[in-house]
């Protein structure tokens, strides 16, 4: 998809399909709500109750005066309405889609608008979409075009890769249009923002979707390379050999139940304007290329989605992408622990123990638990090449799923500036996590008799939290975020802005607590 921004009036615009958002305007009896919107652009007769367009360009309020005005339309979130040959314009067709009521008006719901004008354009082979930036009292023109962009992306994306009759439908050109008063530079910024951050998301869903046989934790390592060859990044894949010269022998008692071997991709952006004293951010991810549970075997059920147990590990990769190319000053490393987790002759057992590379004795009780041990030994070595500041992502348990569902991810931190910095990146990111405690009373759950701590609580109580106990094990007392993304990283259903599976969910907030730091 290539992207354009223009500073034009809208009539004389030639566009496919001109899209322009509109909020319900109703009023609401919930003295909270904020105020209604302040102009009701070039139709005085649109009296509160009506759908309301988010454009001052009066001839596509007249355009589509007809239509607002029969109560078809309300302006709810997603909803839409086309006119074809919209009158006084130039423009072939014109799309409204609604975002819901007015007082919550927010980014989040102009980057769902985006997607959804993509993905409404997308089966009806229109290959071109303009989307006006709506002009709305407090709200921010730069941070619309950065959502719009990000939005359409999203919305881009299918998983269809490996239809033999597949046709990409994909947009050819999305245009977002400001009006000609907006401050050019900065509009300009986000919108640039907008297209690396929303590239490098779809470059993680693409890794995420790919399955187990075409992307082994091999395959996966000489993606990341490639893509930091091409993005002027340094990189590195170990394999086997280096994983047990590290002593890492909690990533290496994954590893080996597996005829793949595993990757451990450490990758580096290191600016020459970042200050010498300055933090270094490790960003370290869970690349489980496949997840059958090992010898403690997951059911048959539902295993196929096991392929997207890498979310956190490419969500890395799509995030050192975005900051090859944002270039903030602030040098990062990123690492991927990837491997396969299969029941073999050779694979380990619920008993074991494994020295990880810190010292730790860790008994294992449940070989699915397997992403904490590969992340144990991720987190030690980021630590031991100068990491200041930790963030993980990983699939890590079922149990933050039945916590927060399907629409929150979990955060943990260890450090409350580590998190303030989080909490501002998730301002800007539209992204969705809730905190989850992370205290010493769940520390006994995980103690093990027979050496320092076992790979899970031995109950299913509270089985986010212990895991990210364990993981606390290996930061020690640098400040360290981790995420759970095992609920959101794969989209269950198709919704009008996002299609079912990979979200690429992570690399935006990243990217921006990445930023923070700058
Ligand atoms: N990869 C899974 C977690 C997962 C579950 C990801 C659902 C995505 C969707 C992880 O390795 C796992 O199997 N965790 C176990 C831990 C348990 C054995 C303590 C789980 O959550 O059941
Ligand atoms: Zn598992
Ligand atoms: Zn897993």
């Amino acid at each position: 998809m290539k992207t354009e921004l223009k500073f034009e009036s809208l009539q004389a615009l030639p566009a496919e399909l001109l899209v322009v958002l509109a909020v319900d305007a109703s009023t609401s009896k919930d003295k909270n709500a904020a105020a209604e919107p302040a102009f009701h652009p070039g139709d005085e007769d649109l009296s509160l109750g009506t759908p309301v367009l988010l454009t001052k360009d009066a001839t596509v309020a007249s355009a589509d005066k007809p239509a607002l005005k029969s109560g078809e339309f309300s302006a709810t979130t997603c909803e839409t309405l086309l006119l074809h040959a919209p009158p006084e314009l130039k423009a072939k067709r014109l799309l409204i889609v609604g975002v819901g009521k007015a007082a919550k008006l927010s980014l989040p719901e102009i980057r769902k608008a985006a997607g959804v004008a993509v993905r409404f354009a997308k089966p009806r082979k229109i290959r071109q979409v303009s989307f006006v930036l709506p002009e709305y009292d407090g709200l921010n023109l730069a941070d619309a075009a950065r959502a719009a962009v990000e939005g359409a992306f999203v919305g881009d994306f299918d998983p269809d890769t490996y239809k033999s009759d597949r046709k990409d439908r994909s947009i050819e050109l999305f245009t977002v249009v400001a009006p000609t008063g907006a401050n050019k530079k900065a509009v300009e910024a986000a919108f640039r923002e907008g297209v690396i951050l929303g590239e490098s998301q779809n470059f993680t869903r693409a890794l995420v979707n790919e399955p187990g046989n075409r992307l082994t934790p091999t395959i996966l390592g000489e993606r990341a390379a490639a893509m930091c060859k091409e993005q002027g990044l340094s990189c590195e894949v170990y394999s086997t050999e280096k994983i047990k010269e590290l002593k890492m022998g909690a990533f290496w008692a994954v590893a080996q139940g597996s005829d793949e071997p595993p990757a451990l991709v450490v990758m580096r952006y290191e600016p020459n304007d970042a200050p010498k004293d300055g933090p270094v951010l490790a960003l370290v991810g869970k690349g489980i290329t496949f997840d059958t549970g090992g010898i403690s075997i997951k059911p048959a059920d539902g295993m196929e989605k096991m392929k997207y147990d890498m979310a956190g590990g490419a969500a890395m990769i799509g995030a050192m992408r975005a900051i090859a190319q944002l270039k903030p000053k602030v040098r990062v490393i990123g690492i991927v622990c990837s491997a396969e987790n299969m029941p073999s002759g050779k694979a380990y057992k619920p008993g074991d123990v494994a020295i990880a590379m810190s010292g730790k004795a860790i008994e294992v009780l449940n070989t699915d638990a397997e992403g904490r041990m590969v992340l144990a030994d991720g987190l030690h070595y980021a630590r031991q090449l100068g990491a200041t500041h930790l963030i993980d992502a990983a699939t890590l348990t079922g149990a933050c799923v039945v916590a927060l569902g399907m629409v929150n991810a979990g955060v943990f931190a260890n450090d409350e500036d580590s998190y303030e910095h989080f909490q501002k990146a998730l301002k800007l990111s539209g992204e969705r996590f809730w905190r989850l405690p992370v205290e010493d009373e769940y520390r006994e759950m995980i103690v093990s008799e027979i050496g320092d701590i076992r790979n899970t609580g031995g109950s299913r109580y509270g089985g986010a939290i212990t895991a990210a106990m364990f993981l606390k094990e290996f930061v020690d007392e640098t400040p360290w975020i981790h995420l759970d993304i095992a609920g959101v990283a794969w989209m269950e259903e198709n919704k009008p802005w996002i299609a079912k599976g990979p979200s690429g969910v992570a690399v935006r907030s990243i990217v921006e607590w990445v930023r923070s730091y700058a």
